[in-house]
């Protein structure tokens, strides 16, 4: 099956042409299946909201709606390679800014009737949720999501919007244990980046200042991480970095960022810690925006090494928003036989 998706829930503009062979659900030990990024296509509006420090989102619609069509005809024009053949359009319905999703909606309904092709609406967390599928160790190998001990797994999303720690029984049952109370942990490394005048996105800046800092140089809180609960909140963190920087005039800026950078990263792995412990899980998942950071990465790997566990991540670009993980998303949806609505739903949910 090749699905076209499309993804425009924030300020990436993202179009994918992916080819999945094989039904990933089927009970077979000999069943083999193939997932393959043909065409994955990312333009970034960081530019465009820059300025503003932040995402400003009828800035957002406006360039979706400038750099779909672009972005369709430079697949289209790669396609005349790989022969444009689709089964399936995808499109991201939420979450995420409102008149951003439309733009994409909007595209990929008037798509779907010049192709004469079914449109599948796809969630967002669900695309990151499925996102390790993406990676070489799984898509390219023989690798059988049957026969391996995979389940149950522990996945942490971890992103701009999101932070969620699910207890997947299968690839397609699921609870969510915990979610954060207030800000996401990307918005956390976006916030405490504006302090020390990095720009924005600052996740990935970030951890590039914290690389010369110590990260024990300041003792941040941990928040929640003693709670008896999945639940995380990362705005006491932020405010705790406020204050330092205020009473510190003379703080050393890599400092900050790395032991800023080891308190969350410290929630993070310990919540995903327990969780595997709780619920004897097999494997572990990260997926998101902050899953592309080296130290999170290398802690979880370790940490699951120690236990001899799965560890799974996508490719590092695959972490941030793209549509390849909304065609994975969608492949899963019509093999479940349900579809969302096709219009744009902000707080859609796990
Ligand atoms: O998944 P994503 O692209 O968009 C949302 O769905 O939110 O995640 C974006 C978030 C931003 O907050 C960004 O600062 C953060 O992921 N991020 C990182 C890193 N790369 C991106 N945070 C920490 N370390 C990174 N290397
Ligand atoms: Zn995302």
């Amino acid at each position: 099956m090749r699905i076209l998706a499309i993804e425009t829930s924030c300020d990436d503009t993202a179009i994918a042409l992916v080819e999945i062979r094989g039904n990933l659900l089927s009970k077979s030990r000999s069943a083999s299946w193939r997932i393959k990024i043909l065409k994955n296509l990312v333009s970034s509006q960081i530019k465009l909201h820059r300025p503003y420090g932040g995402v400003v989102p009828m800035l957002a619609k406006r360039e979706h709606e400038k750099n779909l069509p672009k972005i369709l005809n430079q697949i289209k024009s790669a396609s005349r390679r790989i022969k444009l053949k689709i089964d399936e359009i995808a499109v991201t319905v939420g979450p995420g800014l409102e008149p951003a999703l439309w733009s994409g909606i909007t595209f990929a309904k008037d798509l779907a009737k010049k192709f004469n092709k079914p449109l599948i609406g796809a969630n967002h967390l669900e695309g990151h949720l499925y996102s390790f599928l993406l990676s070489q160790k799984v898509s390219s190998s023989k690798f059988k999501v049957q026969s391996s001990k995979l389940f149950p797994a522990i996945a942490l999303i971890v992103s701009g919007g999101h932070t969620i720690l699910v207890l997947m029984k299968s690839l397609i049952q699921w609870k969510k244990l915990g979610e954060t109370r207030d800000d996401a942990v990307g918005e956390a490394f976006d916030k405490v980046a504006r302090m020390l005048n990095l720009s924005y996105p600052g996740g990935p800046e970030l951890e590039k200042l914290a690389k010369r800092g110590n990260p024990k140089a300041i003792n941040f809180p941990r928040p929640m991480l003693k709670d008896k609960n999945y639940d995380f909140s990362f705005s006491g963190l932020k405010t705790a970095v406020l204050y330092y920087l205020r009473d510190n005039p003379r703080f050393l800026p890599a400092d900050v960022a790395a032991s800023f950078q080891q308190a969350a990263i410290d929630v993070l792995a310990g919540k995903t810690l327990n969780a595997i412990k709780e619920f004897g899980a097999e494997s572990v998942l990260i997926a998101g925006g902050v899953a592309a950071n080296k130290k999170l990465r290398e802690i979880m790997k370790l940490e699951t090494k120690k236990l001899e566990l799965n560890f799974f991540a996508p490719p590092a670009k695959l972490n941030t928003d793209n549509a390849a993980m909304i065609a994975v998303a969608a492949y899963f949806q019509k093999l479940r036989k349900k579809n969302h609505r096709l219009e744009a739903q902000s707080n859609l949910n796990l």
